[in-house]
C-alpha cells in the first residue's frame, strides 16, 4: 500500500462490492448474513468459501486464503497490487492518483539500478580475486554455482564501490544501504573486504547484499544490508527466486544460512531458502506456503538450534492449517547443511530429510518437556502448558488430534470448538483477550470509539498492542472505514498474516452479540489493567513511597476491585 495513498484505498474499496467483483469470477449462494461457494484457490467439492458484504472480505475455511476485494484480484488474476487496484477503480470509475505513485516508482527504480549496478561490480571483483576464488574452491563452490548466486567480492577499500558510481548515482546508492556514514559525516563502503552474497527478492531483482568475512580475524563473520525501501528481512527470504523454480518439489527447505542454500544447490538440492540472520517471520512461513504445502525447517541439532525451531513452531501454530504440513530436521551436533550435504551428499542428506520430525511430534516434545507426565502434579502442568499452544492452532482437523493425544496423556479432556454454535454464551474472555479484542476491532473499526478512554492498555505489555493503537488512529481518521479497508493498512506488516484469521473469529456472531462481546472483553481488560496499576503502585509504595496523587488512584483503584 506504500505507493497508493490509503485514503484512495480506503474510498475504493467504500465504492465497490466484493460480493460483485468475486460473484463475477465465482459462483456464489446467499447462505446467511455471507455468500458461500466453491474455492477457485483449491479443489473442494463442498463449498467452504464465503464473502462478506459487511465486512467486505472474502475467507476459505479449506485453504485459509482471505482478503479484500484488492487480495481477491490479485490471487484470482494474478495481479499485484497496483494493478489490482487500478483494475478496480476502472470498475467503480475512480482514478488511481498516479503522480505519487510515479515518484515512488522513480524512486525505486533507482535503487534497484544501484543495487544491481553493485552487484555486477562486485561479481566482476570476484573474477579478479584469486584469493576469494581459492575460498569458493576450497568451500567446493564452482564457478557455475557462483554465477547462478552472483556471488561478488567487495574491495579492501573505503571507496571501492562508491568511486565507481557517478555523482548523480551517489544518493540512490546510499539508500540502498551500501555505504555508511561515519560521526564525520564521511562516507564510506559498508562491505569491504568480503565475498558477497546479492540477496534477490522473488522475482529475482537484487535488493540487498550479505558479506562474509574472508581473514580469519574479521568481524563480524557476516555482515547484512540494513533495512531499506527494497530490503525487509522479515519479508524475504535468500535463495528465493531459486527455489520458487521447483515449485514441483513436494516441499521447500529452510535453512538458516546464506552458504547452507549455496552448497545445497552446489550439490542438487535446489528447493532451499535461507532466513537472513533473523528469526522465520509468519510473512516467511505464509509466503512459502503460497508456493509449496510442506515446510522442513533444517536447524543444527545443538540447544540453538533446538531453540530456534521452537520459535519458528511457534509462529508457525496459528497459519498451520490441515492441507499445510510442516517437519523439523535436526542435524548431528555440529553439523549446519552445508558440512552435511558436503559430507554425506545428495542422497545422504535427501535420506535425512525423509526422518524429519513432523511438527505434532515436535509440538509433543516441547509440551512435555521437563514434566514427569508420570505423576498427578506433571499431568496438570502438561494441561496447562499444552492448552496454551493448542488454542494458537485454528481450527481443524489437526487441532482436534493434538487436543485428543493431550488429553489421553493428561487424563484430562480438552474442549476445542471446533463447531462454532450460533448461540455461544458468555466469552471465556481469560483466553488470549487481546486476540479477541483485535479481532473485533478489525470486523467492526467503529467500535474503536468506544475505546479510547475507558482503556489504559498500555498498563499491560501484551505483544501486539501496537496494533490495537494502529487500528484506532486509522479509524480516527476514517471513522466509517470498513473492514477490508482497514485490512488493507495491515497489508505489508509483519502481523498480516495472522489478522486475516483473527477476522473470523466472530464470523458465527451478529453485530449485537458482536457488541456484547465487545464489552465483556473492555470489561475483562479493565481488570487486567486495574490489577496491573495496582500492584505497580503496591510496589512503588514499599520502594519509594507514594505522592498523594497516587495514593488517592490506589485507594480508588481498591475501592473498585471490591465493588467488581
Ligand atoms: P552461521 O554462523 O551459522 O554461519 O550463521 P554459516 O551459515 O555456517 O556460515 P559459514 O559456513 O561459516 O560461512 C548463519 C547465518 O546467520 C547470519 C547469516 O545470515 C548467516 O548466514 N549471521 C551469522 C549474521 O547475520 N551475522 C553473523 O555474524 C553471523
Ligand atoms: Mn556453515
Amino acid at each position: 500500500m506504500a505507493s497508493i495513498p490509503n485514503e484512495f484505498i480506503e474510498t475504493l474499496l467504500d465504492r465497490i462490492d466484493i460480493a460483485d467483483v468475486v460473484g463475477a469470477r465465482v459462483t456464489l449462494k446467499k447462505a446467511g448474513k455471507d455468500f458461500s461457494g466453491l474455492c477457485p484457490f483449491h479443489a473442494e467439492n463442498t463449498p467452504s468459501f464465503t464473502v462478506s458484504q459487511q465486512k467486505q472480505f472474502y475467507h476459505c475455511f479449506g485453504c485459509g486464503k482471505n482478503g479484500s476485494a484488492i487480495g481477491f484480484l490479485m490471487e484470482y488474476e494474478g495481479l499485484d497490487f497496483v494493478d489490482a487496484v487500478k483494475d478496480l477503480a476502472q470498475l467503480a470509475g475512480m482514478e488511481v492518483p498516479m503522480t505519487q505513485y510515479a515518484g515512488q516508482q522513480k524512486h525505486k527504480t533507482n535503487l534497484y539500478a544501484a543495487t544491481e549496478k553493485a552487484a555486477r561490480i562486485f561479481q566482476q571483483q570476484l573474477k579478479a580475486s584469486p584469493q576469494v576464488i581459492r575460498y569458493l574452491k576450497q568451500r567446493q563452490i564452482s564457478g557455475q554455482t557462483s554465477k547462478t548466486f552472483q556471488l561478488g567480492y567487495a574491495l579492501n577499500e573505503w571507496d571501492g564501490l562508491i568511486k565507481r558510481f557517478g555523482a548523480d548515482e551517489q544518493q540512490a546508492l546510499a539508500k540502498t544501504g551500501l555505504t555508511t556514514q561515519n560521526d564525520h559525516g564521511r562516507v564510506y563502503d559498508k562491505f569491504r573486504n568480503r565475498l558477497i552474497f546479492p540477496i534477490h527478492d522473488k522475482r529475482g531483482r537484487v535488493i540487498a547484499f550479505g558479506g562474509r568475512a574472508i581473514e580469519a580475524d574479521q568481524k563480524p563473520k557476516y555482515l547484512n544490508s540494513p533495512e531499506t525501501d527494497l530490503f525487509h528481512k522479515s519479508n524475504e527470504l535468500y535463495g528465493l527466486h531459486l527455489a520458487r523454480k521447483h515449485s514441483n518439489e513436494d516441499h521447500v527447505l529452510v535453512v538458516e544460512g546464506y552458504m547452507d542454500v549455496v552448497a545445497l544447490h552446489e550439490k542438487g538440492v535446489c528447493n532451499a531458502v535461507a532466513t537472513l540472520g533473523t528469526a522465520t517471520s509468519a510473512q516467511h512461513i505464509s509466503n512459502l506456503f503460497k508456493v509449496w504445502d510442506k515446510i522442513v525447517f533444517c536447524f543444527d541439532g545443538d540447544n540453538a538450534g533446538i531453540q530456534a525451531a521452537e520459535k519458528a513452531m511457534i509462529t508457525a501454530l496459528p497459519l498451520y492449517l490441515d492441507n499445510k504440513i510442516i517437519e523439523f530436521l535436526f542435524l548431528p551436533e555440529g553439523e549446519d547443511p552445508d558440512s552435511f550435504v558436503l559430507k554425506n551428499g545428495k542422497d545422504g542428506f535427501l535420506a535425512a530429510i525423509k526422518m524429519a520430525k513432523p511438527l505434532a511430534d515436535f509440538l509433543l516434545e516441547i509440551i512435555s518437556r521437563n514434566i514427569n507426565i508420570n505423576s498427578i502434579d506433571g499431568k496438570a502442568q502438561l494441561y496447562e502448558k499444552a492448552k496454551g499452544y493448542i488454542r494458537q492452532l485454528p481450527k481443524g482437523a489437526f487441532k482436534t488430534m493434538i487436543a485428543q493425544q493431550i488429553g489421553e496423556i493428561s487424563g484430562v479432556a480438552l474442549k476445542v470448538t471446533n463447531q462454532p454454535t450460533p448461540q455461544q454464551k458468555k466469552p471465556e474472555t481469560g483466553e488470549n483477550p487481546l486476540r479477541k479484542l483485535i479481532s473485533l476491532l478489525l470486523n467492526t473499526p467503529q467500535f474503536c470509539e468506544n475505546l479510547s478512554n475507558k482503556l489504559n492498555l498500555r498498563a499491560l505489555s501484551f505483544k501486539g498492542i501496537e496494533i490495537v493503537d494502529k487500528i484506532i488512529e486509522i479509524q480516527h481518521n476514517n471513522p466509517q472505514i470498513n473492514a477490508a479497508a482497514m485490512m488493507e493498512h495491515f497489508r505489508d506488516s509483519e502481523y498480516s498474516p495472522y489478522l486475516g484469521h483473527l477476522m473470523r473469529m466472530y464470523d458465527h456472531l451478529d453485530e449485537s452479540q458482536k457488541a456484547l462481546e465487545f464489552e465483556d472483553i473492555l470489561n475483562y481488560l479493565n481488570k487486567l489493567t486495574s490489577k496491573a496499576e495496582i500492584e505497580r503502585l503496591r510496589n512503588k509504595q514499599l520502594q519509594s513511597g507514594l505522592n498523594s496523587a497516587e495514593k488517592q488512584a490506589l485507594v480508588q483503584l481498591l475501592r473498585q476491585k471490591s465493588n467488581q
